[in-house]
C-alpha cells in the first residue's frame, strides 16, 4: 500500500535534504495496532544508510546550517511549529493509525509537538555563556557550542512528543541530528522531515534512517562521527547504548521509563484525586514512560479509593484508535504479549476492575483488558517492573515514612506524585520521593513542554524538556584571554 505521509516516502529514508531509498532496498511492514493491517512498507535501513546520514550532518555542520545564527535557528523552528499545526489533523491521524493510540489523545501529541518547536523556537537566542571574574589581566567568557553530529533512537509510544523535545532542543543548539524511529511507529517522524524541509531547515540539519534497532539503531550509537546520543526506550538497550558509547566516550541522555507512584495520603482531596489517579495508568493503554502504575493509599481511605477506581476501570472500553474509546490496542502483537506475561504472573492476585474490549473490535488488533489488582505486595514483580499495559496496582500503608519507603522502593525514579492538603507535608514528600518531576496534588502538569524531565536509577539521567535540555544538547568552552 501507498502511502504517502504529508510527502514523505517511507520506503525511503531522509538524508542530507532528500528522500534516498535504503542502500539494501529492503522494507519492513508497518502495522496498524487497531486492526493488524499493514499501512505501508518502511525502509530497513542499515549501517549503510547511517553513514551517509552521519556524513550529510557532518556536511551541513560545515555547510549552510553551521552558518546560521541561533536568531536563525529560532524561525526556522517558528515555521515548523506552524507547519505542524496547520497539519494537526493529518499528523494525529498518522500517530493515531500507526500506534493505535486514541485519536484525541493523537491531537494532544501533535499540540505538543508544535509547542515543543514554539518553545525551542524562543529559546534558541537565549541560550549564551558567562564573563567570569578572573585574575587582573584576563577577560574569561564561556561560549556554549553544539556537540555536533546528535543520534536520536526513540520508541514508538510517543514519537511526535519525543521528537519534539529531542530534536528540536537539538536543533535549536545548532546540533545536525540523525533519527532512528521506532521500527514499530515512524510515520509521523517521516511526515516531521518533509515538513521541516519545508519550514527551510538546511539540508542535512535532520536525517532520518527507519529500521531495526539492531541494525540502524546500534549502527548510529556505534558511530565514531556522532557527538551525542539521546535514546527513550527500554532499561535493555539503554544500558546496551551506554556501554557502546563508552567506546567513543560519547555522552548519552537516557529515559528508560519508570514505576511511578501516586501516594493518596488520609487528608487527600479524593474527588480531585480520582480522575488523575486512573487516567494516569491507561493513557495510552499505559505505554507511556511516565505512567503512573502504582496507587499507594493510606488505609484509611484505602477501600474508599479502590472501590471508586474500580468503578472507573469495570467501565473502561477499548477499541480501535480513529474510535477514541478509553483505550486503544497496544503498538503490537509482541507488546499485548509481554503485558499478558505480567498479568499471568497477577493470577493470585485480587483483581478487583477489568474494563471490557469492544464486542466488534477488529480480531487482529492488540487489544488488552484494562486491569485493576488490590492489595498488591510492594514486592511483587507487578509492582516493581514496569509492565508498559494497562494495568495498575493499589498498594495500601499506614504512615508517612512507610509511604516514603514504598514509592522510594523500585529500582526506578522517573516520576512521582504526592496527594495531600497538608502543606508542610508536600515540602516533605517533594524533597523525600526519589524521581525526576514530583507533582503535588496533580500529576504530570499537563505534560507541559517547559518542565525539565528525566529519571535517576534505572529510569535514566540527563535532562530534556524546558530550557535544562539546552545544556544538554551544548558543550561549555572557557575562553581565558591575557591582555594585561
Ligand atoms: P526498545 O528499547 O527495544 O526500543 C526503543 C528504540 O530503541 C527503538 O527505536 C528501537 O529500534 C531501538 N533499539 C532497539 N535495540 C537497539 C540497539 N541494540 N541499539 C540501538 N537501538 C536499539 O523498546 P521495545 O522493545 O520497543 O519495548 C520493550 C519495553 O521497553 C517496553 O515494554 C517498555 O517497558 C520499555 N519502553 C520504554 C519506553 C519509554 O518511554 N521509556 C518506550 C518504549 C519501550
Ligand atoms: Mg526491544
Amino acid at each position: 500500500m501507498t502511502l504517502r505521509p504529508l510527502g514523505a516516502a517511507p520506503e525511503k529514508c531522509m538524508i542530507g535534504g532528500r528522500w534516498i531509498s535504503p542502500a539494501n532496498n529492503e522494507c519492513l511492514s508497518l502495522i496498524n495496532p487497531s486492526d493488524g493491517s499493514v499501512l505501508c512498507d518502511i525502509a530497513k535501513g542499515s549501517k549503510e544508510d547511517i553513514d551517509q546520514a552521519v556524513f550529510a550532518a557532518e556536511s551541513a555542520l560545515q555547510g549552510i546550517w553551521g552558518k546560521t545564527t541561533a536568531a536563525e535557528r529560532g524561525r526556522i523552528l517558528a515555521r515548523l511549529g506552524h507547519l505542524v499545526l496547520e497539519h494537526k489533523d493529518e499528523l494525529a491521524t498518522l500517530e493515531a493509525q500507526d500506534v493505535g493510540k486514541p485519536y484525541k489523545q493523537a491531537r494532544a501529541d501533535v499540540l505538543a509537538l508544535a509547542r515543543y518547536m514554539e518553545f525551542y523556537a524562543g529559546a534558541a537566542d537565549k541560550l549564551h555563556g558567562e564573563t567570569i571574574p578572573y585574575l587582573d589581566g584576563y577577560t574569561v567568557y564561556t561560549l556554549r557550542e553544539p556537540h555536533g553530529v546528535t543520534g536520536h533512537i526513540i520508541p514508538w509510544n510517543y514519537p511526535m512528543q519525543i521528537i519534539g523535545r529531542s530534536v528540536g532542543a537539538a536543533l535549536a543548539t545548532g546540533n545536525a541530528c540523525v533519527l532512528k524511529p521506532a521500527e514499530e511507529a515512524c510515520l509521523t517522524a517521516l511526515a516531521f522531515a518533509e515538513l521541516a524541509n519545508k519550514a527551510g531547515l538546511p539540508d542535512g540539519a535532520l536525517n532520518v534512517v527507519p529500521g531495526l534497532g539492531s541494525e540502524a539503531g546500534a549502527a548510529l550509537t556505534r558511530h565514531k562521527g556522532v557527538h551525542h546520543i539521546s535514546f527513550t526506550g527500554s532499561v535493555e538497550v539503554g544500558k546496551l547504548i551506554q556501554r557502546t558509547a563508552a567506546d567513543n566516550v560519547v555522552p548519552v541522555t537516557l529515559e528508560l521509563g519508570g514505576k511511578s507512584p501516586q501516594v493518596v495520603f488520609e487528608d487527600a482531596d479524593l474527588d480531585a484525586s480520582l480522575p488523575f489517579l486512573v487516567n494516569a495508568g491507561i493513557q495510552n493503554a499505559g505505554q507511556t514512560c511516565s505512567a503512573s502504575s502504582r496507587i499507594l493509599v493510606h488505609q484509611s481511605l484505602y477501600e474508599e479509593v479502590v472501590v471508586k477506581m474500580a468503578k472507573r476501570y469495570n467501565a473502561l472500553q477499548a477499541g480501535p484508535a480513529m474510535d477514541d474509546w478509553d483505550v486503544g490496542p497496544l503498538v503490537s502483537h509482541r507488546q499485548k504479549q509481554l503485558v499478558e506475561g505480567f498479568l499471568a504472573k497477577g493470577e493470585e492476585l485480587e483483581l478487583v476492575g477489568r474494563g471490557k474490549i469492544l464486542e466488534d473490535a477488529p480480531s487482529g488488533g492488540a487489544y488488552v483488558a484494562p486491569s485493576l489488582f488490590a492489595g498488591v505486595h510492594p514486592d511483587h514483580i507487578l509492582a516493581q517492573d514496569e509492565i508498559f499495559g494497562p494495568v495498575q496496582v493499589v498498594i495500601p500503608f499506614q504512615d508517612e515514612d512507610e509511604a516514603v519507603a514504598i514509592a522510594n522502593g523500585t529500582n526506578f525514579g522517573l516520576v512521582a506524585s504526592c496527594w495531600t492538603t497538608d502543606g508542610a507535608r508536600q515540602m516533605r514528600m517533594a524533597k523525600k520521593l526519589r524521581a525526576g518531576q514530583v507533582f503535588l496534588n496533580n500529576y504530570g502538569a499537563g505534560g507541559g513542554v517547559e518542565l525539565p524531565f528525566g529519571g535517576t536509577g534505572l529510569s535514566g539521567h540527563g535532562r530534556e524538556k524546558g530550557f535544562e535540555a539546552l545544556y544538554g544538547f551544548t558543550t561549555l568552552k572557557t575562553v581565558a584571554a591575557l591582555h594585561g
